[in-house]
């Protein structure tokens, strides 16, 4: 990748998104001024630099290669903000088979992921400091055969749904590197957007299984993140569900103008059997 590739450049301490970064910003699905202004700490670089062995800084050049990092690998997985890497090195520990990729846009906690990866002297987990939005951009379509989403950011108000990992235009993308019948495991301790997730994640070519709203009920299961052992340990029921991607055809989308205002109207059309089918599901103004 060039310095000001699609990842962005540091200068003055600052990361600085490139155009095409801003535009897929714009679209909604990457997080805001937050991940386009990121003042690193004074020892960050030194530390990064420490973990070289595990930090890819160009995932573009990896992408459709990543298998070549870990040749005996049978599965590709990759975690969507792994934060300080409770799981993600817990997960490489247990699955020695699996090549396990882990995405996070903050590097002050990915830096702490990394230094426990290297501690534990793993060869099958590699980290790289970039937005989920971007994931068609690191990896090839059906590269990737299963994604975790642990604990996400709830983005709680109506007007910030489209930043939430599990909202559509993520799930689009997500379907764009998954490999046919390829999972997402989604985790979380926040109820509302939990049930709020089950409902948009089949609208996308998803069929749900495993749903539960109280993962640890007969005690614990699986290999929990750093945010999961902090509920746990306060008593709060954490939901899981597995979403396992399916056949999919996008709704149509069709455009019109008013002709009395001027504006232009962008309904979303489901249903493509019939005209009597069809049902228009959104619509949208603009002028
Ligand atoms: C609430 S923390 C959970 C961390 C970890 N998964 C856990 O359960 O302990 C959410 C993490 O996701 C990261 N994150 C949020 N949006 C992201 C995105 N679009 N791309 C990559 N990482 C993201 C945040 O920086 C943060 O570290």
């Amino acid at each position: 990748m060039t310095k000001n590739g699609a990842y962005g450049f540091a200068q003055g301490g600052i990361l600085w998104y490139n155009e095409m970064n801003i535009a897929l910003l714009r679209q909604g699905i990457g997080g805001g001024n937050k991940a386009m202004r990121m003042r690193k700490k004074k020892n960050l670089q030194p530390r990064m630099e420490s973990c070289r062995d595990c930090w890819i800084r160009e995932p573009e050049a990896m992408r459709g290669r990543w298998r070549e990092l870990y040749p005996q690998a049978e599965r590709l997985e990759v975690e969507l903000g792994c934060g300080k890497g409770r799981f993600t090195v817990g997960t490489a520990q247990a699955e020695p088979d699996v090549l396990l990729i882990a995405v996070e846009k903050v590097p002050d906690a990915m830096v702490v992921a990394m230094e426990r990866a290297m501690d534990a002297g793993l060869k099958n987990v590699f980290f790289v400091d970039g937005d989920a939005a971007l994931l068609p951009d690191m990896f090839a379509s059906g590269e990737v055969d299963r994604l975790y989403i642990n604990f996400c950011d709830p983005w709680p108000k109506s007007n910030q749904k489209k930043r939430r990992l599990t909202h559509g235009n993520f799930l689009k993308q997500y379907r764009r590197v998954l490999a046919d019948g390829g999972q997402i495991h989604f985790k979380t301790d926040n109820d509302k957007l939990f049930a709020w997730s089950v409902e948009e994640i089949p609208q996308f070519g998803f069929q749900l299984s495993e749903v539960t709203t109280d993962l640890h009920k007969d005690g614990p299961v699986g290999v929990m993140t750093d945010y999961e052992r902090k509920f746990f340990n306060e008593g709060k029921n954490i939901n899981r569900c597995v979403a396992t991607m399916v056949d999919w055809t996008e709704p149509e989308t069709a455009c019109w103008r008013s002709s009395l205002t001027g504006d232009r109207a962008t309904s979303v059309v489901s249903g493509k059997a019939s005209p009597s089918t069809r049902r228009v599901t959104e619509i949208s103004w603009s002028s």
